[in-house]
């Protein structure tokens, strides 16, 4: 029995796998930047769901989750921020699309959003969380920190979509990172400006197509003895 996917419990035991590693890697192979999609499947509620969790559940740099994540599955808002036709099979024909923002900046109120979830959250004092804050304030807010956290924020959003990714490629869904998007284009026609939020990246999900022909090119990786460096 795993005790790995209960929340707040310690394992007392030593947690048995989710997954086997061959079940893993089988998937990350099985996945691939997906260039076209059916049109006719859409990814079911349930499945979609757990997606949108997924997405929840990333996590962030202090815990701040400074992002919004919007899911548009409207083709003509799909259209009016893809308007080349030429991504037509990636984009219209995906089931869902997912554009990636980030907060431009972060004030003192973000920080306290984040200390009263927590107190909520886990029954905890104020006062055992604000020298948390206080740092953070210090740090991200009127400190060294608040001239890159636009650039630190949009890195957190490339977690979540690792993350988004992963997930996908668990429950069996097609995806495809987007990092060449108008991202202004995004903003506007999404309303993220006044919301102080910018879009970095995007992604689509849904079934791929079975004439897209990159599902069955190799995977290439260079040889894990170039990439890992064991000490
Ligand atoms: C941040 C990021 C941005 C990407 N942007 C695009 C893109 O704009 N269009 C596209 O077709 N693929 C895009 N890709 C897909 C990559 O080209 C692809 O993941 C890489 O070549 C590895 O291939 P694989 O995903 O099929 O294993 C992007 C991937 C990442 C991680």
């Amino acid at each position: 029995m795993s005790t790995i996917l209960e929340p707040g419990i310690a394992p007392t035991t030593k947690p048995s796998a989710a997954i086997t590693p061959e079940r893993l890697l089988a998937q990350l192979q099985w996945r691939y930047a997906t260039k076209q999609f059916n049109p006719d499947l859409r990814i079911p509620g349930k499945t979609w769901e757990a997606l949108e969790k997924a997405l929840v559940l990333s996590p962030s740099s202090g815990g701040l989750q400074p992002w919004k994540f919007v899911i548009v599955t409207d083709l003509e808002l799909k259209r009016r921020l893809h308007p080349d036709p030429r991504q037509e099979a990636q984009v219209l024909h995906s089931s869902h699309l997912v554009a990636f923002a980030a907060k431009i900046s972060l004030a003192e109120s973000d920080i306290y959003r984040n200390i009263d979830r927590v107190i909520e959250l886990r029954g905890v004092s104020r006062e055992s969380l604000q020298p948390q804050a206080d740092r953070q304030i210090g740090r991200l807010v009127n400190g060294p920190g608040a001239a890159t956290v636009r650039e630190v924020n949009a890195q957190q959003l490339h977690i979540a979509l690792g993350n988004f990714l992963t997930s996908a490629a668990l429950l069996g869904v097609d995806t495809c990172a987007l990092g060449g998007i108008d991202g202004a284009r995004y903003d506007e026609v999404l309303g993220l400006t006044e919301l102080g939020y910018k879009t970095y990246v995007a992604a689509v999900a849904g079934y791929r197509s079975a004439e897209d022909k990159n599902a069955r090119l190799a995977k290439v990786r260079f040889p894990e003895a170039d990439v890992l460096i064991r000490r």
